[in-house]
This record gives C-alpha cells, structure tokens and sequence, in this order.
C-alpha cells in the first residue's frame, strides 16, 4: 500500500472539510453504536475521530472494522465532515470534525495491553482513561507502548525541541559539534566507572566516559576553539531520582575566554531552552560564594523559591549563661537559626517539642534544637528563662521578629553540622508549609568553590575535577592547610535547589597542571601512568580555555515539571540500575568472559568469603559469622563429614545422585516503598564505607544457601 497521500491526524482542520484524506496511526479506543462505529484514531500528531457508517461503507468494510482493537495499526482513507452540533469532544483538538472511512487496511494487529495507553475519554464529559497508576516497572518493561502515551510522547518531543535550540544557538555563536570516544580511558569526575574488557587485549578495559572532560581540552589544544556536544556520560554510583548511570550533557568548551564569558553565553542559553517551555527567566542570574550559600542556606545549590535564610547569632549568646550553648561555644562553636514568618500557629509548641525537637532535627545530625515563638512582644519558649533580657532582645532584632513569627536555632560544636541540618530543616519546613511556588524558577551562579576537600584518610581531594584552574598558583602542595584553603575557578549553575550545570576554567600550564596532581598525592610515575597523554598535550602551546557541561535530562525534566529525570528519557534505568524491558545488566556465558580473559581474573585479590570457602570450616565460620577455636575444629570437621555423608545417603535413597541445595533462585527482597526511606549515611555512602564488598547500595555477603 502507498502512504504518499497520508496526511497527520492533527494536521486535519475544519478547512478540510469535504476533502478525502488518509491516515495512518493506532486505534485509541473505540465505541459501537448499535452499527455505527466510532473510532479514536491516534497518531504522533494527536487523534482524530473515524467512522465507519454502513450508510456509507460497504458491509465488508463494516464487518473488517468490527474486528478492530485498541492499539491495532491501522491505515484508513474517508472524508473530512463536520461534526453534528452537539457531538463535538472538548477532550481533543479535531474535536469538531471527524472522518467517514471508505477504505481501511489493518497494518498490524496488537495483542491484549499490559496497561492502558489511551488517555483521552471518547465521549466528551467522560472522565480520562490513563495509565498514571501503573507501576513504574512495568511501564519500562514496555516503554514503547509507554512512550505511545501522549504525556511520555510529549516529553520526548520537548527534549528535542530544547536539544535543536541548543544546536541552533551554539551555531550561531561559533561552536563547533564534535564527538569524542565513548571507548575510552578513565575520567576522574568523582563516580565508579564503568568497564569494557577488550578482547584484542585480553585483561584490559576501556573506560565508559563519566565526561569528555579531557577530550574536550585536548579539543581546545587542537585549535577547535569553541566545541560542543550532547555527549553520553556514564557514571557508576548511587541512583536517585535525578541521576541515571547513563545521562546526557551538553558539553561544551571554549579558548581565549574567561568566566564572564561564559556566564553571558549560559545565561542566554538557559533562557532560550526554558522559553522552549513557556517559562520565562530574567537576566542576570544572580551570583553566590560558595561560603555565602553554605553560611546562609546550608547547600552549595540553595533553593532560592523562598526565604528561610540562615541568621548567625553566635555572637548574641557569647557571654550566655545558658550552659548548653557556652559549652559549645567554649569548643568553638556556632549558633545559627531561622525565623519562620508567621508560622506560628501551624508550628504549635507540640509540634516544635515533640516532632522537630525530638525526632526531625536529631534525624538531620544535629543534637538538638531551640525553639522560640513570638507572642505579645515576647519570645516564649520551654527554656526562655535561661536567656537574659540582653540575649532576647538581640535575637528580636537580628531575626526581624515580629509576632506569631517562630524561631529555631540549632548550636553545635561542629559548623557543618549546623549549617547542614539545619539547611535539610530549611527545606522541611518551606515544603510542609508550603512555602514553595512550583511555578517560580530562581536560577544562581554559584562561585568561589574550595579547590579541594579533606580526604577522610588524609590529604586533599578535588572540589570539582583536577583540571579546575586555581585562584592563585603560588601554593605547596604538600602543605595540606594551605592545599584547603585555595579556591577555584569553578561555577555550578543551580536552580530551585538542583544542580543543572558545573564548569570552570582550566589549569593551561603544564607545571600547575602537575602541582595539582601532586597536591591530590600523585607521584610522577603515577601521573604519567594515568594523565601522561594530557600532561604531554600541555607541551605544545595549551590556551587559556574553560567550559561547562549542563545536565540535559535535569535541564529538561526540569523545564516540564517532571517528578524524575527518568520521565524525559526515552529507555531509561530503573531505581536500581536496571531496564526492565531488555534486561540489562545481565549475566553472560563462562564462553564469552573466557573469550575476554576474565576468567581468573583478579589474581590474588579475592571476594570476602570466597578464599575461606576452600576450607570448610573457615567456609562455615565465615558464613554464620562465629569464630571458630583450633581446639573446636576437630569436632566440626567430624560434624560437617558426618552430615555430609547422611544427607549424600538421603539423597541417595530418593533417587537423586546430587544434593539440593536451594529450590528457588536467591534473590534480594526489599518491602515495597523502602527504598525511598533510606537514611542519609546510606545514601552518601557513609554506611558502607568499611564493608568488605559493596555493590550498588548493597554490601556483599556471602551466600548462605549455595
Ligand atoms: P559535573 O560532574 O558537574 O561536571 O556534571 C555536569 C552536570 O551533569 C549532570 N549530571 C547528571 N545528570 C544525570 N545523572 C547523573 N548521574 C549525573 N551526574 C551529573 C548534572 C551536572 O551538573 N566535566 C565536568 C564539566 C566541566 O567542567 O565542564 C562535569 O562533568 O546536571
């Protein structure tokens, strides 16, 4: 059959009445009324209404549209008419003109559906079919009739508008569209990387790109000047609702510019990709210091939709006798609080004692909290009486108190602790009290990062990526106070509490280059072992350049309003990392890792648990966790012999040669709805740090049943 006259069924207007048209696409839904049907005929352009008429059509035409199913692929050929007045459907756009079939040909029949793909109601005033409440697993395992749902087609069609206003405007200002290896060696941008052996080099591995980071330097020393991509990146860490181990960045790098460059080329990107959804943002975005963020929001991607901004009142209570805050600050300390504007009579003393006191904050790591309502003229409280006259009237002024407002502060010994739980109580507080305008978009540059972090075991990591320039070249690098106390070139853009983009300027000198990594404990061998191609580059006349890289599923989900990124991806990962429509991760055949050298691999540095198997004992030991004395493993050997051989007799005499030793496949169950609860430590890794084995979220175990 020819599709040359087809036509989309939202292209068809009331213009076209009294033409004949043809259309292609899935039958939505249908209605039989009593000889007359009606048909929802879907497309990727919208719906348009079909009927078959037997005043019109043939019996055998008739009697072939009888058998039509939802989501059937069809091709039909009728003329446009005006609906009866009174017939029209407000629900879709062709809602007042629909089409009398005179020819159809089914293209493809479809099977039962997991879950209803329609969601437009057929008779006008009915309410809307849908598949909202479907779980969010079985619509992955068939996302193609998932993305036949016109809200999952939506989005996908809104990325690709965002992704071509981003390639027209990066043309129009010079740059260049440039893609970089996928195989190749290990980025550091902070996560695990993901592995390809090689099988032409047996025992190696190529690196997934966690980012094109130095693929895109090595650009800028290639002369290209200014590069952009929407590059593939992979990063093996935790999942959460916005990240997936395979996302999209735009990518971008330029030569001979500085921040301010690349402030105004991201702003007016930024503006023009939102526009693409109807939302309007105001220039210039407003700039932070890191140190301003973390001093006033406890976030260094501060949610800036509302207020809530920390007050500092150590200093109010310096000369304080109330023993709990002199202690602290006696250990240098810091107070900090927020005033609740007018809360007071959703934050009821109950609530402030019995929920945020006693459970909520000490939920966020802090001790404790103090609580305040202003009532009267007065702050009152359960422990007001410890603070002099002095003291209240200070916070009064420093918090701008008026009644009904609420104070809390929160002291502890350690900074980060206050400014944390207290920016996690900032974020509590504004979303139970519905102080956040989902409709209102408050983009900031954040600047002025620590070129470093403290390394738990000692010495220094990088804030950002080792390439990040520094604010001064002048330091040693083996003086790790003065190593923490440097600050980067680098720029996060934030927005409504998310990060959507981070870059910086780059180290371009190959001696600052190698300080850097000397500072982040690299010795020389080691630099040339994992960065001797780059640092070599650095030998041949680098420009001064600096990028950033947007997230575009972030940039995009958040354009739509999207609860997760993975709504704006067309196959995306689930919660735990795997596809449920192909499978993927899945296990492969003994052939095919001998094929790529992996068996055996890893030499001597074993899985916890599988050395000690070789011994049975050990073996036991290990599994049930109970130390074994050498004066007891004598007896055990005897048991475990005996027991082996009574359960070969028993299994023997039912007839089967081996022993069973699990009837179902093991797997890990978790309760339903449990993962989103777990705690901080587990999400930042905290609560795995000395497991002998992580995998994922999980530490590694040995199997007890095998
Ligand atoms: P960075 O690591 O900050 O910088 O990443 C840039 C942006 O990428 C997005 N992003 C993610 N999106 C979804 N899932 C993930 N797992 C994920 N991880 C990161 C975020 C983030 O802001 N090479 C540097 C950029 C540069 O310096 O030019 C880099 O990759 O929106």
């Amino acid at each position: 059959m020819s599709f040359s006259q087809r036509v989309f069924c939202g292209q068809v207007t009331p213009d076209d009445v009294g033409r004949s048209v043809q259309l292609c696409g899935w039958v939505d839904a249908y209605r039989d009324h009593g000889g007359l049907l009606f048909v929802h005929l879907r497309d990727r352009s919208g719906i348009m209404q079909i009927v078959f008429n037997p005043e019109i059509a043939s019996a055998d035409l008739c009697r072939k549209a009888s058998s039509l199913r939802t989501e059937y692929c069809i091709s039909v050929a009728g003329d446009v008419k005006k609906r009866l007045a009174g017939t029209e459907n407000p629900n879709i756009e062709t809602g007042n003109i629909e089409v009398m079939v005179t020819q159809l040909t089914v293209l493809s029949e479809s099977d039962a559906l997991p879950f209803a793909v329609s969601d437009k109601a057929m008779v006008a005033g009915a309410s809307m079919a849908g598949a909202d409440n479907v779980a969010e697993d079985l619509r992955l395992q068939y996302r193609y009739l998932d993305i036949r749902r016109p809200q999952v087609r939506d989005n996908l069609m809104a990325r690709h508008r965002v992704f071509q206003c981003v390639r027209e405007f990066l043309d129009s200002r010079g740059f260049v569209e440039i893609e970089t290896p996928v195989l190749t060696a290990s980025t550091p941008e902070g996560a695990r990387d993901y592995l390809v052996p090689s099988r032409v080099h047996p025992q190696n591995f190529y690196a997934l790109p966690q980012s094109p980071q130095l693929f895109k330097q090595l650009l800028m020393i290639g002369g290209m000047e200014r590069y952009f991509q929407l590059a593939r990146c992979f990063r093996d860490e935790d999942l959460r609702p916005n990240r997936q181990p395979e996302f999209t960045q735009l990518d971008l790098e330029a030569s001979f510019i500085d921040e301010e460059f690349l402030y105004e080329l991201i702003e007016e990107l930024t503006v023009k990709v939102f526009a693409v959804g109807g939302i309007e943002l105001s220039r210039p975005f407003p700039r932070m210091t890191y140190t301003e963020a973390m001093d006033t929001t406890g976030s260094d991607r501060p949610d800036l939709r509302f207020g809530l901004r920390f007050v500092d009142v150590t200093d109010v209570f310096s000369k304080t006798n109330y023993s709990i805050f002199r202690q602290i600050l006696q250990r240098g300390g810091c107070i900090k609080g927020i005033n609740i504007k007018g809360q007071s009579e959703k934050l009821s003393k109950n609530v402030l004692q019995n929920e945020y006191a006693k459970d909520i904050v000490p939920s966020f790591g802090a001790r404790g909290m103090t609580w305040m309502r202003a009532e009267d003229g007065k702050l009152e409280s359960n422990i007001v009486q410890f603070f002099s006259q002095d003291e209240l009237e200070a916070l009064w002024k420093k918090f701008d108190v008026a009644d009904g407002d609420v104070l809390i502060m929160i002291a502890d010994s350690s900074y980060s602790v206050v400014t944390s739980a207290l920016g996690q109580l900032r974020l509590h507080l504004a979303n139970r009290l519905g102080l956040i305008d989902e409709n209102s978009f408050y983009p900031v540059w954040i600047t002025e990062f620590p070129l470093f972090e403290p390394r738990e075991e000692g010495g220094v990591t990088s804030s950002h990526h080792p390439f990040t320039a520094p604010d001064r070249v002048d330091f040693d690098p083996k003086n790790i106070e003065e190593l923490l106390s440097l600050h980067s070139r680098a720029y996060d853009l934030v927005m409504n509490g998310e990060e959507l983009g981070g870059g910086s300027i780059r180290i371009n000198n190959r001696d600052v280059q190698r300080k850097i990594f000397a500072a982040l404990g690299l010795n020389e061998e080691e630099m040339r072992e994992k960065f001797g191609f780059f640092l070599r580059a650095f030998d041949f006349g680098a420009p001064p350049h600096g990028g950033l890289a947007l997230g575009m599923d972030r940039t995009v989900s958040m354009i739509l309003r999207t609860p997760s990124i993975r709504d704006v991806i067309a196959f995306p990962k689930n919660r735990s990392a795997s596809c449920p429509l192909t499978g993927a991760p899945s296990a492969v055949k003994r052939e095919q890792l001998a094929e790529l050298g992996l068996l055996n691999l890893g030499g001597q540095d074993v899985l916890p648990g599988t050395a000690e198997k070789e011994n049975k004992v050990d073996h036991l030991s290990w599994v049930s966790r109970i130390g074994i004395a050498a004066h007891e493993r004598p007896v055990i050997e005897e048991i475990l012999a005996e027991a082996e051989e009574l359960a070969l007799i028993a299994f023997q005499k039912a007839g089967k040669e081996e022993p069973m030793f699990t009837v179902v496949p093991v797997s890990n169950r978790t309760r339903p709805g449990t993962e989103e609860k777990r705690s901080e430590l587990a999400q930042k890794g905290q609560l795995l740090k000395s497991a002998p084995s992580v995998k994922g979220n999980y530490f590694k175990v040995a199997s007890i049943l095998e």
